[in-house]
């Protein structure tokens, strides 16, 4: 029996979590994977042999990066080189190692929620890379997109790397290339990393680490959870459990309850039943093939005007304009 005593909440994650867990079947959002925590375990997961996709992109970046950057700087006016996400720079700097030694004037601008990893970002790239000019901007990446657009009407180049656009379904994948495409202009590029299609074992392996770094970084809400609104979820009883269908594309992350038991969260009032091998929703990690990136961009509006792959064909970064 699951009982809601107070009816406004706090934040979005009170009411996030209040809705999911309430809900049949459970579900919980991987957007709150990432407090301190979580974004120190998801640098261990990049840092796994098994997680191949940071290697994959790496690779695409550092043995296509004249051509790649030759099609940011075609035409050779100056442009802002705009980062959805700061992430800690890693892939980021080869782009940016490679435009310095052009003739080239950009800016780097890396906009982020977390004002945080923004300034640790741009102490490693005014100590690393002192001739590039980075300007972060805080905020959410449409709020930021939309000033820069009426500030100024500088070319832009923007970058999603790491298949962060794999977290979201097809429908919010299209709303939000649909959204950068409106911000765009007919000059503009879109940089993308899209995880390919490929062995399901290869993709299991990725997401159901034998170290447990996965589990930890899924079980990390739970202890968010506990943290932030007194909760008392105890993390032994469930298990994480990794699912890929090879027709969709789709690998699902699951938390399953290995007894029947109860959960206290005490700033929603609310007592949460769980029946054995019970499950919860915790994420999705698309993987793509050409059809369904066509589709994608179709669908946004886009066109796609180049694509480079690593050697094995895990991982593709596609370069897209809007389409006129
Ligand atoms: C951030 N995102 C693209 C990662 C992924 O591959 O879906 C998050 C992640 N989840 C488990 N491992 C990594």
């Amino acid at each position: 029996m699951q009982e809601h005593i107070s009816t406004t909440f706090k934040s979005k994650f009170e009411e996030d979590v209040y809705k999911g867990i309430t809900d049949f079947p459970k579900h919980l959002s991987s957007q709150y994977f990432y407090d301190a925590n979580g974004d120190k375990l998801f640098q261990d997961i990049m840092n796994m042999p098994e997680y191949y996709l940071t290697n994959s992109e790496y690779d695409i970046l550092n043995n296509h990066k004249e051509v790649i950057t030759n099609w940011f700087s075609k035409g050779g006016e100056q442009f802002d080189l705009v980062e959805l996400g700061a992430g800690d720079g890693k892939k980021t700097k080869i782009l940016l190692e490679q435009l310095s030694r052009t003739a080239v004037t950009f800016n780097y601008v890396p906009i982020d929620i977390s004002q945080n990893a923004l300034d640790k970002l741009q102490a490693a790239i005014k100590k690393e890379l002192p001739a590039v000019s980075i300007k972060p901007l805080q905020g959410t990446y449409f709020e930021v997109l939309d000033q820069l657009n009426s500030l100024e009407h500088t070319k832009k180049v923007i970058l999603f790397l790491g298949s962060n656009i794999g977290n979201l379904l097809h429908e919010q994948a299209i709303v939000f290339l649909r959204n950068i495409q409106e911000l765009m202009e007919e000059e503009d590029l879109l940089f993308v990393g899209f995880d390919q299609k490929k062995n399901p074992q290869t993709i299991l392996d990725a997401y159901n680490d034998a170290t447990g770094i996965t589990e930890a970084f899924n079980k990390n809400i739970l202890t968010r959870i506990n943290r932030e609104l007194g909760a008392n979820f105890d993390l032994d009883k469930f298990l994480h459990w990794e699912v890929y269908d090879p027709e969709s594309g789709t690998a699902k992350s699951y938390l399953v309850a290995k007894t029947a038991h109860t959960v206290n969260i005490g700033a929603l009032g609310l007592e949460v039943a769980f029946r054995k091998w019970e499950s919860i929703h915790m994420e999705i990690s698309q993987k793509y093939d050409d059809e369904i990136v066509s589709w994608l961009a179709e669908q946004a509006g886009l066109k796609i005007d180049a694509e480079y792959s690593d050697f094995k064909n895990y991982y593709k970064n596609y370069i897209f304009s809007k389409k006129i």
